[in-house]
């Protein structure tokens, strides 16, 4: 059966680095997996309980149902402030609201890209243990930081181009099927 992972991407720069891997990850899928982004997680509100309580947002509610007809999910985010970007927690913290809750038990794989030395690696723990109160089996292995990566990348292609990373980010794929037909 063909898999069917998609992506979230966690910053909502047009020119973004993250995003450069979130348009190149579909084109390093194995035969089988097809890999699709979902919307702009800017479309989303701010949370409030009070905005929850009047009915959750269809852009919520849309992605929500994306993420749970999918295999897996593969978040693609920047580090702020070594931790998760607002907007990323924001998305999470709605997805968290719907019922049934899309994340839990789904097979889940985290990169993260920074033009730093440390790739992203102090968001990553932050986002996995945000996903152990949401239930999802997030891939231990192998860790998919991409630091440096303005040398490792042609921004204006939007292109990878360093092929080490491109096998990386492949391997991870392959992992995600394996922990994906393990679990599933
Ligand atoms: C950053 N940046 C950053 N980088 C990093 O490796 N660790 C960090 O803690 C931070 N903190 C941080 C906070 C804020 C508010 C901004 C705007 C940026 C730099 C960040 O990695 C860089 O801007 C990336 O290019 C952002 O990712 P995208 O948008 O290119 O995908």
């Amino acid at each position: 059966k063909e898999l069917h992972f998609v992506l979230l991407l966690g910053s909502l720069r047009r020119a973004s680095l993250n995003r450069i891997v979130a348009e190149t990850l579909p084109s390093l899928a194995p035969q089988g997996v097809r890999i699709s982004q979902l919307g702009s997680i800017g479309d989303f509100p701010l949370y409030d309980q009070d905005v929850q309580d009047r009915g959750i947002p269809r852009s919520v509610l849309d992605m929500a149902e994306q993420i749970a007809s999918a295999d897996g999910v593969i978040i693609v985010t920047p580090e702020y402030n070594y931790s998760v970007p607002g907007v990323l927690k924001n998305a999470l913290d709605w997805l968290s609201r719907v019922t049934p809750q899309p994340l839990a038990k789904k097979p889940l794989a985290i990169q993260t890209v920074s033009p730093g030395m440390i790739g992203g690696a102090r968001a990553q723990y932050h986002l996995r243990q945000i996903l152990v109160f949401l239930d999802a089996y997030v891939l231990n292995k192998p860790e998919v930081m991409i630091g440096q990566a303005a040398s490792k990348f042609d921004v204006d292609k939007g292109a990878i181009t360093d092929q080490g990373t491109r096998d990386f980010l492949a391997r991870q794929i392959a992992a995600l099927v394996e922990l994906t037909r393990t679990v599933g």
